[in-house]
């Protein structure tokens, strides 16, 4: 990986600030879209994001093309100074086209085609769909090319892998398990499919309506996930053959598990994301900024490094929540500065202004419907602005993390159908939030990785749940510790292959030598049931004498790892809860059973010091503070926030700039409830 990346776009080494803006909503209203550039350039505005739905006022009938009000809109642009990130219109398509062409519209698992509504449900198979997609790509791309305001391809909207049942889907599906398994036979040995009579003997027979087949539904939700990056693929084709340096996107949703983006990741110039945390609800925002922030180090990690888009965030309220709660004074700043810290080089909202009607005229807005700058919401936004002139050195800067957490959508989605050991309260993302949440408090950077990431970087690699590994991911992981790695593996790992079909051995399966555990099985508890673990050799670590554990309790066994604590109570009391193996140069720890937030903390500290890895600051956070860095290898630029309630003061190593006040800071730094600082320390006087 690198430190120092390339602007998303050469021609623009600034950050990103724009939206999404929809000139085509407002063609008879011409005074509003004159005052549109007036506001953009007060709120510090550089490239809006326009015609995202727009396949209506681009083609209102079939063949028919209608150009004025974009070409006007790019000049309008080009002419005040500004980009545009320029959409494909292909989330919502348009009414005439359902009604000719049924097919585009996705049929639901009862064989009912859905009729014409809404956005993000077009069949991702249709070649009707697919032909009209490359064929309007194709005009936008023909007619922009050279225009000096484009800046980057926003392909679509939020992509979503929602089933689509329809003869096409299914037929390309089976298509697909042909390629996959070769033979009728070689697919029931992998989907063990012998279990209730469910053999098939015939590609036709294969229907993914049945929960029971596991392997089944899994291969339908990795179909459903190729299928529509297939469908990405060839509606962003003339895209890159026409305008070959102009880089492309598609908005993800970090908290949406339909898709696996991780495989989507080599094939997008800059990964963008759509982020609406429920800031202010009874979570805490401590809580919601670190599990934004794992999300971020997660995207981050998975184009290595390099910096991403925030291409979607509300400059107040959500209007899709059950609550459409205001961010309080000084959290638009913070949470825009938080998407900064984590890799972003831009800051954009949805929405630039608030339309007239329909069902997201409530959504906040840099402009409501008073058509003002007179609003917090504006003034917070173009404060915002101001910020980011400031931070051109921070444009493609990165870091270098030394620990990963593995989070991975393909286990993630086997990892939730299984019947055992409890159906509620598996809790991937939360137990990888667990794991990942001691540091983002001590402010040491971090990735969050999928199961086939490089490893070669990380000392210290924690993967919680890890139910499906492959072979070769479990020999990755075994590399990594003889090479001198410290692995932290826990229970309910190492069960299952990539079909969802559980090895013959003790687990955790092809990882059992790496910990030297043999794991008989997991005791599932009641919610309010515990256990607990007394501590019986610290390992160095600073842990304390015992900490309670609850819900999964591996029953474990060991030959040469050390055992570092054993359970307090019931049949396997005194039995190993937590234990450390030397392999190779490196350590593999095993946890054995579910911990709260008091181990996570202690054991996370005790790793950092043991294996020499520093924080960003080296003086102890105050609670809800946290501090990341971006670098180029000889500046540093901290990002210091406040999620808490209480004005903190955080003490700083010498002398610093701070970009967000415009003021230099020395010794110690005041942060108010919901405060962001970028601190700039030059490493290399
Ligand atoms: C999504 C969509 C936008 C808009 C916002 C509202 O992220 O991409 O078009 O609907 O949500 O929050
Ligand atoms: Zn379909």
């Amino acid at each position: 990986m690198a430190l120092k990346y390339d602007p998303i776009n050469p021609k623009f080494p600034h950050m990103i600030h724009g939206g999404d803006y929809n000139p085509d909503q407002w063609q008879s209203y011409p005074e509003v879209l004159q005052e549109d550039i007036r506001l953009m350039k007060l709120a510090g505005i550089n490239a809006p994001s326009v015609a995202i739905f727009s396949w209506m006022a681009l083609e209102p009938h079939e063949g028919e093309y209608h150009w004025d009000w974009l070409d006007s809109t790019m000049d309008r642009l080009a002419k005040n100074g500004m980009y545009a990130v320029l959409a494909t219109p292909s989330g919502a398509k348009p009414v005439w086209m359902a009604d000719k062409y049924p097919e585009i519209c996705r049929v639901r698992q009862d064989g009912q085609r859905e009729p014409q509504r809404g956005r993000h449900n077009h069949c991702p198979t249709s070649p009707v769909y697919r032909s009209k997609c490359v064929e309007m790509n194709t005009h936008l791309a023909e007619r922009y090319k050279d225009h000096p305001a484009l800046l980057v391809w926003h392909v679509s909207n939020e992509y979503n892998g929602g089933p689509c049942h329809c003869e096409l889907c299914l037929s390309a599906f089976r298509q697909w398990l042909k390629a996959r398994y070769g033979t009728i036979e070689n697919l029931n040995d992998c989907w063990w499919s012998r279990f209730w009579s469910h053999t098939f003997t015939d590609w036709e027979q294969i229907n993914p309506v049945d929960e029971s087949i596991h392997g089944m539904m899994l291969d339908w939700r990795r179909f459903r996930n190729e299928q529509m990056l297939d469908f990405y693929l060839t509606e962003s084709a003339p895209l890159r053959k026409i305008t070959p340096n102009v880089p492309i996107t598609t908005n993800m949703m970090p908290y949406f598990d339909g898709l696996d983006y991780a495989a989507w990741a080599p094939h997008l110039d800059v990964l963008s994301l759509d982020v609406y945390p429920l800031w202010h609800n009874p979570a805490g925002n401590a809580n919601i900024g670190a599990s934004v922030a794992f999300q971020y180090d997660r995207f981050r990690a998975m184009k290595n490094g390099k910096p991403w888009m925030l291409m979607e965030s509300a400059p107040s309220v959500t209007n899709w929540t059950p609550v459409a709660k205001h961010k309080r004074p000084g959290m638009h700043m913070l949470a825009s500065m938080q998407a900064i810290a984590h890799g972003s080089d831009t800051v954009q909202y949805f929405q630039w202004r608030a339309g007239r009607g329909g069902s997201e005229k409530f959504h906040s807005a840099v402009v409501n419907h008073d058509g003002t700058e007179h609003t917090r919401i504006f003034r917070g936004v173009a404060e915002v602005g101001e910020v980011l002139k400031r931070m051109d050195g921070i444009v493609g800067t990165s870091v270098e993390p030394q620990v990963a957490v593995m989070f991975d959508v393909d286990n993630r989605w086997a990892l939730e159908a299984a019947q055992g050991p409890r159906r509620e309260h598996k809790d991937y993302e939360e137990t990888a939030l667990a794991h990942y949440r001691p540091f983002w408090d001590m402010g040491v950077p971090i990735d969050v990785i999928a199961h086939d990431h490089d490893l070669s970087q990380y000392k210290l690699l924690i993967a919680p749940m890890l139910y499906m590994v492959r072979q070769e991911t479990a020999d990755r992981i075994a590399d990594f510790v003889r090479q001198g790695g410290t692995l932290v593996l826990t229970y309910w790992s190492g069960i299952v292959d990539e079909y969802d079909r559980c090895y013959m051995a003790f687990r955790p399966g092809p990882l059992a030598d790496v910990v030297d555990i043999r794991d008989e099985d997991t005791d599932a508890l009641y919610e309010g049931e515990t256990n607990t673990m007394n501590l019986v050799d610290d390992d160095g670590l600073g842990l304390a004498e015992n900490y309670t554990c609850s819900l999964y309790c591996d029953i474990i066994h060991t030959d040469d790892a050390r055992v570092l604590g054993t359970y307090a109570s019931d049949f396997y009391a005194d039995t190993p809860a937590l234990t450390v193996h030397k392999y190779g140069q490196g350590r593999a720890y095993y946890v054995a059973a579910r911990f709260g937030a008091d181990f996570h903390t202690d054991f996370a500290r005790g790793l950092c010091q043991k294996l020499g890895i520093k924080p960003v600051l080296s003086a102890a956070l105050p609670e809800g503070v946290t501090a990341q860095l971006r670098t180029d290898g000889e500046t540093d630029y901290v990002f210091l926030g406040n999620y808490g309630d209480c004005p903190q003061e955080i003490t700083l190593d010498g002398h610093y700039v701070d970009l967000v006040s415009d003021s230099s800071v020395t010794d110690t730094i005041h942060l108010s409830p919901y405060g962001a600082a970028v601190l700039v320390r030059t490493a290399k006087l």
